[in-house]
């Protein structure tokens, strides 16, 4: 019985590696695996119970598997790329996976062929847990749902006209803010810089999208607000790609807690609008509901992916760009005087230089609908891609001095859709899923930075690091490991 059952697997393995070598197809460099493990045999290791004998399993089986559980996604991503090159093709979770940091290739994914390409891949349920799974826009997986979401109230409320709105309501949002400085302070004129960015984009984002005008919110519920959402990305990176049986249960229950956490304060924004009509996001919304063109729960994971898209990626962005400028005096003087002149350069080129340097959205994930060519190479449907903007960032021939905070980097650089094949330079993406707040995420950056910079002076202060030797967690967000605190000061009293 033993020697019929050996002999079985071995002719199981032997078939295994002779259909890989047979159908051999070309692919693109990446790590080589004497033979390719079918699916059941990957989740039958995840089946082990002993967390110990499954990573042990899963290391010599599945070593990129274990590599992208054990790391982020973005670090993992780079640990391929540094050693196959920008091209790089691996399994992952038994899927195939190309990770990319060619322009050409990342353009062919996102713009010239982007519409088999506006699915991102993620764990089923994770996603269901984070009410991601077939909702919103973000990691909608229902390409129709995504498309008429994402037309008929993101881009539909993100026209030229709010684009005009965001310069006056930001300038609101940042006075209202600025009122409670205190608030802010964990010490005598020591803030907390992270959260007081948050505070802002998050009252424009209340305010431009959901009937809420700056100042109906108070100073402590925007905190409380702004807090759920940084809890809510943490959930959002716990549960996106991992397989269920690496979930802890302590860690599980805490996270999805923020997600019930941030639907509430969804379900309390709605509750609390004043309704006039003039808010087209939050009115389309509405308007589809009533007509049965969307649930209730489409209606609300909008909100909330509007709330967590628009709040702390262009807060992070801003954060950098203000830790670059404490270390820089020419760089902050230059700015300054330049402001003064209505001239804004160099503040252009600042906000896109930390885009670069520290992209806050380090890699764009997406999924191969139908099965594609690349360079007479063929893409199978349901290939995982990791786009990442990272390295791409980084390369000496598109960059002056890639591996430094220097405006020269982005001086040529265009935030607009060029249509160029070879688009070095993506911190929103492009094609028909890119950011969607790409416009607007520029206009309130330039104008919060403005009025902060031209009134207040920023120092680091209480072991804040320069931007260079800030840690970052690369996740789905590059955001700070620690608190960025900063000394502020008046400018001219
Ligand atoms: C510095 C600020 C920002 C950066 C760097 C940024 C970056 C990105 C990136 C890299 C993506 C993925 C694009 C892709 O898959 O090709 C994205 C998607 C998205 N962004 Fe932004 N973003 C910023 C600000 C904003 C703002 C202010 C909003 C909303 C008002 C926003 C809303 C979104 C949405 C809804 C998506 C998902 C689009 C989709 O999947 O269809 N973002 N963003």
């Amino acid at each position: 019985m033993f020697i019929t059952g050996l002999l079985v697997l071995v002719l199981t393995i032997i078939i295994c590696i002779l259909i890989r070598y047979s159908s051999k197809t070309k692919t693109f460099p990446g790590p080589k695996h004497i033979i390719s493990l079918p699916n059941y045999f990957f989740n039958t290791i995840l089946k082990i119970s002993n967390e110990k004998l499954r990573k042990v399993f899963l290391n010599i089986f599945f070593p990129e598997s274990a590599r992208f559980v054990e790391l982020t996604v973005p670090l993992a991503a780079q640990y391929y790329t540094s050693k196959y090159g920008d091209i790089t093709q691996i399994n992952l979770f038994n899927q195939p996976t190309i990770i990319i940091s060619n322009a050409d290739f990342a353009d062919h994914i996102l713009r010239r062929n982007g519409k088999n390409y506006t699915l991102r891949f993620g764990n089923e349920l994770g996603l269901q847990y984070l009410g991601m799974e077939n909702k919103g826009i973000i990691w909608n997986r229902n390409v129709q749902r995504w498309k008429y979401q994402r037309l008929n109230f993101f881009q539909k409320a993100l026209n030229s006209k709010i684009l005009d709105d965001a310069k006056y309501i930001s300038t609101d949002a940042v006075d209202y803010i600025l009122k409670f400085l205190d608030k802010f302070q964990i010490q005598s004129n020591i803030i907390d810089t992270m959260d007081l960015l948050r505070a802002m984009t998050f009252t424009i984002t209340c305010h431009l999208f959901l009937d809420l005008p700056v100042g109906t919110i108070s100073i402590e519920k925007t905190k409380y607000y702004v807090n759920s959402i940084v809890q809510y990305f943490k959930a959002w990176e716990y549960f996106l790609l991992k397989p269920t049986e690496f979930y802890k249960e302590n860690l599980t229950i805490k996270h999805k807690q923020s997600i019930q956490k941030l639907n509430e304060v969804v379900e309390e924004l709605i509750s609390i609008r004043e309704q006039n009509n003039n808010c087209l996001f939050i009115n389309s919304l509405f308007n589809a509901l009533q007509n049965n063109q969307i649930t209730k729960e489409e209606m609300n994971q909008c909100i909330l992916e509007m709330l967590i898209a628009g709040t702390d990626t262009s807060s992070v962005t801003m954060f950098y760009f203000l830790l670059a400028l404490c270390d820089r005096n020419e760089l902050e003087e230059n700015l300054i005087n330049e402001l003064k002149q209505n001239s804004y350069t160099i503040l252009t080129n600042g906000l896109k230089e930390s885009m670069r340097y520290k992209p806050v959205g380090p890699v764009i994930m997406r999924c191969a609908i139908k099965n594609d060519i690349y360079n007479n190479i063929p893409i199978q449907q349901g290939t995982n891609i990791i786009i990442n903007l990272v390295d791409m960032h980084r390369k000496n021939e598109d960059f002056i001095s890639p591996n430094e905070f220097n405006l020269n980097n982005v001086q040529d650089k265009d935030l607009s859709n060029t249509n160029n094949e070879k688009n070095p330079f993506l911190p929103f993406g492009i094609g028909p899923k890119e950011c969607v707040g790409r416009w607007l995420a520029k206009v309130e950056m330039e104008i919060i930075i403005e009025k902060l910079i031209l009134n207040y002076s920023f120092k680091r202060a209480n072991g804040t690091k320069t931007l260079e030797e800030l840690q970052t967690r690369w996740d789905i967000a590059q955001q700070p490991t620690h608190p960025g605190y900063m000394f502020i000061k008046k400018r001219f009293e």
